[in-house]
Parts: structure tokens; C-alpha cells; sequence
């Protein structure tokens, strides 16, 4: 059977943490290295960082802003989305390109997408400009181990 996490917090950086280590330690049956583990960690915590700091730059709303993640293992196959409901992402394609950044004023570096891409075995990022942004990693957890 498959084995899921449903996660549901606002949209505030000093969860950032909390996300990161809930995500790693769901992983943990199946065994995943200290290396693995540690890559899965800094990808969910720049999905996490990007939702915290990208999707809600307006202050006053309705309701909390709040990131989702859902997290299921499949065997070895590890599969996070991080989603927001924020404003969006109007060229994909462009943000994902290495050093790509709307927010150059502040220390972001534009290398968040590359990160995740680069510590996982994949990547997908559904988004429109005001309707929220998806983002879709699958990681292969303790290959070396079976
Ligand atoms: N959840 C999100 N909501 C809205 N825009 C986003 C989101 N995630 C990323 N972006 C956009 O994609 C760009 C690239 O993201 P990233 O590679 O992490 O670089 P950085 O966060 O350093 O700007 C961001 O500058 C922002 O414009
Ligand atoms: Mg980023």
C-alpha cells in the first residue's frame, strides 16, 4: 500500500525548518543515506523558502497564506509537492533557468529551481500567474540499501 503525508501550515520562514525535517523523517523508512536525506531536505526547504517568500507579497488576506505539501513513498520512490496559493509564476520555463530571480534586491540568488533539480530525480513545476504555484520533486531513496 502507499503511505502518504498531508501537511498544511502558513506561509511563515520559521517553518522552513519544521517542513524540511517533517519531509526526512517521513522518508526514513526507507532507509535513505545521510547524503540522501540531507539533498531531500535542502530541496523541500527551497520549495518551502520560494512559497515563503515568492507567493504571497501581498500583506492583507482573507485567510492565513498557507503551503501545502503532500508526500507519498512508493516502494523507493519518494514523491514531495510543495503548493501554494499564491500569485504564481507567469514563465515557467524562465524561472527555472539557473540564476533566473524577480527578487534580486534581497540575497536571492535565482539557483532555487537548479538546487531542487539537481538533488532530485525530478521535477515539475505547475503554475499561472494567480493561480498558486505546484512543485512536483521525485526522489529514489535507499537504492543503495535494496
Ligand atoms: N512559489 C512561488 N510563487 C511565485 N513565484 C515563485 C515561486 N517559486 C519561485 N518563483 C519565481 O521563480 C523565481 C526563481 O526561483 P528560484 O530559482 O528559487 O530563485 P530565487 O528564489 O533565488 O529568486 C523566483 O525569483 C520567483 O520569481
Ligand atoms: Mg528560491
Amino acid at each position: 500500500m502507499k503511505n502518504y503525508l498531508k501537511l498544511t501550515f502558513p506561509a511563515l520562514s520559521e517553518n522552513e525548518s519544521f517542513a524540511r525535517n517533517a519531509v526526512a523523517a517521513f522518508a526514513v523508512r526507507a532507509n535513505p543515506t545521510v547524503e540522501e536525506t540531507e539533498d531531500l531536505k535542502t530541496a523541500v526547504s527551497e520549495a518551502v523558502t520560494n512559497a515563503v517568500v515568492h507567493a504571497y507579497p501581498q500583506k492583507d488576506f482573507d485567510a492565513p497564506p498557507e503551503i501545502h505539501i503532500e508526500a507519498d513513498l512508493c516502494g523507493n520512490a519518494l514523491t514531495v509537492t510543495v503548493r501554494d496559493e499564491g500569485v504564481g509564476i507567469a514563465d515557467v520555463e524562465a524561472a527555472l533557468q539557473p540564476f533566473f530571480t524577480t527578487k534580486e534586491d534581497d540575497e536571492r540568488s535565482g539557483m532555487g529551481f537548479t538546487l531542487m533539480q539537481s538533488f532530485t530525480d525530478g521535477l515539475t513545476v505547475t503554475s499561472a500567474p494567480g493561480a498558486g504555484t505546484a512543485v512536483r520533486m521525485i526522489k529514489f531513496i535507499g537504492a543503495k540499501n535494496a
